[in-house]
């Protein structure tokens, strides 16, 4: 078998200022922890990054306002997004922070190459200030209408509606006070995206791994014309401009934040004793985002990278995808309209949102639903009806009838041996491919198939065959158990002890799943249903919370 070429997973970075929620979930870190687990499994190194995204703006309004300096604020939540993405069996290899000294430097190191090879130059701009706050208002310390779609209550440096970085929002107000700002000459910094242009297009057409409708929509930004961006902040708080003449001046936050993603990888590996430019040059590199941030993954991430000569490489793949709406309107803190990652697991077993999520995430920019009624149906009668109920009636047969310990079998079923080969080929196919939610049907209707297998077999009634009907669907719960590691790891943990094999679940060959590793004689662990089911009353509890403060 070729050797399979190591790779690099990114999640987007969330912004270090409020928790992680169910949307964060279905566009990013699902599937990114999807793939990752699949790819290990199969045998690929890999690695899944990500980091809390400190500074910026928002954060600073923040920190004032709860009274903490913004490295107090920041590592609050730098722990707590550690803690609930634990929760969930989000995997990463390492979650680290931008404001770490690792990235400062790396940043820094950037700018002065961009610096030296031409790419970024200074002017004096008029800038936003608000004379009753006393300072200088970049990005979201100003609302206003954004002047390419006309949507009003937008920040400066990023329209929700458009998805645009508004050039020259109007009707400016400061964000602090309300009050309407002034304007202040500043020194800024700005690098010249304008003239990257052609090499965007020339990559971008290139790379056949892009989604393609989200590559032609990024084309028609670059032929509509791009703007330079202003990387100056006049803040304290950020990666501080390394020019003399700079002082009190840091960087934008989306000028440090995706170079986060290699200069953790770098710490990474270099704990592991080994070459972390190397290794990302060497590896597939995967960016995960919602498609929020298109404009800064597709045209400023890899121009800035263009720019200081490809020394690390371009991605390979942006998967990009939808925002995820709550009971079909759209997710809105304020209107509390929304569901927190912590909340939801304190409640639910965190692989039933794993399960409900993976199986309604399309690869696609099309937005998704979190329906509640949806969610306790399929948990109930697919995740629960289907694969718990297999795995339960294979196992607690062969705990009643044989003493826990698989019997010799007389046959060997190999339509089922058909059948396993296929799904481990299809479904490992698919997620290769990141189509997590067809992979995951795939798995769904072999379980499927095993019910029947097993019912059209009747072990209960039939001595002669029962050994053979209770050894192959033991070996089968097995198969689903590896299979179905990347979408339900707590619950296949669960079936792993049940069946009582040695080592982790976490770190079986995917390719072994089509075997019939447990032998004839084996005793079985301590057998128990693996799941709960979800109850009317809870879900009736949940939406009835929904857009209450
Ligand atoms: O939009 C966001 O939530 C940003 N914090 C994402 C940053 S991803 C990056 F680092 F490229
Ligand atoms: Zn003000």
């Amino acid at each position: 078998m070729p050797e399979k070429k190591s790779a690099v997973v990114t999640s987007a970075l969330p912004y270090a200022n409020g928790e992680i929620h169910l949307g964060h979930i279905a566009s990013t870190y699902l599937p990114a922890d999807i793939f990752t687990r699949y790819s290990r499994l199969n045998g690929r190194e890999i690695y899944h990054i990500c980091a809390s995204d400190d500074f910026g703006t928002p954060i600073l309004i923040k920190a004032e306002k709860e009274n903490k300096t913004p490295a107090e604020y920041v590592q609050y939540w730098n722990r707590r997004d550690h803690d609930d993405f634990a929760a969930l069996g989000i995997s990463f290899d390492l979650f680290y922070k931008t404001s770490s000294k690792e990235n400062v430097e790396f940043v820094q190191e950037v700018f002065q190459k961009l610096a030296k090879n031409g790419h970024i130059y200074d002017q004096s701009i008029i800038q936003f200030y608000c004379t009753y706050d006393d300072k200088f208002l970049p990005d979201r310390y100003v609302i206003g209408k954004c002047p390419n779609c006309g949507a009003e209550n937008q920040y400066s440096d990023l329209c929700e509606k458009c998805g645009r970085v508004p050039d020259q929002i109007l009707e400016p107000k400061c964000a602090i006070c309300g009050r309407p700002p002034v304007k202040r000459e500043s020194k800024h910094y700005f690098f010249r995206l304008s003239s990257f242009g052609q090499k965007l297009k020339d990559w971008l057409n290139s790379n056949v791994h892009l989604q393609s409708d989200v590559r032609n929509y990024v084309v028609n930004w670059i032929d509509e014309g791009l703007q330079d961006w202003d990387i100056t902040r006049d803040l304290s708080w950020g990666v501080p401009i390394p020019l003399p003449e700079a002082k009190g001046k840091v960087l934008y936050g989306w000028f440090d934040n995706h170079l986060c993603y290699i200069s953790t990888l770098k710490k990474l590996i270099s704990e592991k004793g080994g070459d972390g430019k190397k290794f990302w040059n060497d590896s597939e590199i995967l960016h995960f985002i919602g498609k929020d941030i298109v404009y800064h993954h597709y045209l400023f991430l890899p121009a800035m990278r263009l720019g200081i000569d490809s020394e690390y490489k371009l991605p390979d793949y942006i998967p990009t995808r939808g925002h995820l709406m709550l009971q079909n309107q759209k997710i809105s803190k304020s209107r509390n309209w929304y569901i927190g990652l912590r909340d939801f697991v304190s409640s639910f077993n965190p692989d039933y949102l794993r399960f409900y999520i993976a199986s309604v995430i399309t690869y696609s920019q099309d937005d998704l639903n979190f329906d509640f009624d949806a969610f306790s149906e399929k948990i109930n009668n697919e995740l629960i009806a289907n694969v718990g109920n297999f795995v339960n009636r294979a196992l607690s047969f062969t705990q009643k009838t044989f003493s826990g310990a698989v019997p010799e079998p007389a046959g060997q079923a190999s339509d089922v041996q058909t059948e396993t080969a296929s799904v481990v080929a299809e479904s490992g196919d698919l997620l290769a491919r990141n189509e997590i939610d067809r992979a995951l049907k795939r798995i769904l209707k072999y379980s499927n198939f095993m019910n029947q297998y097993f019912q059209a077999n009747a072990p209960w009634a039939n001595k002669d065959t029962a050994p053979t009907t209770i050894y192959v669907s033991v070996n089968s719960a097995r198969s689903m158990a590896i299979l179905l590691e990347p979408f339900i790891p707590f619950s296949c943990e669960k079936i792993w002890s049940q069946l009582n094999l040695p080592g982790s679940i976490h770190k079986q060959s995917w390719e072994s799943a089509v075997e019939r590793a447990v032998k004839p004689g084996h005793q079985l662990g301590k057998v128990e249903p693996i799941f709960r089911k979800i109850e009317a009353k809870e879900i009736a509890e949940w939406k009835e919370k929904l857009g209450k403060k």
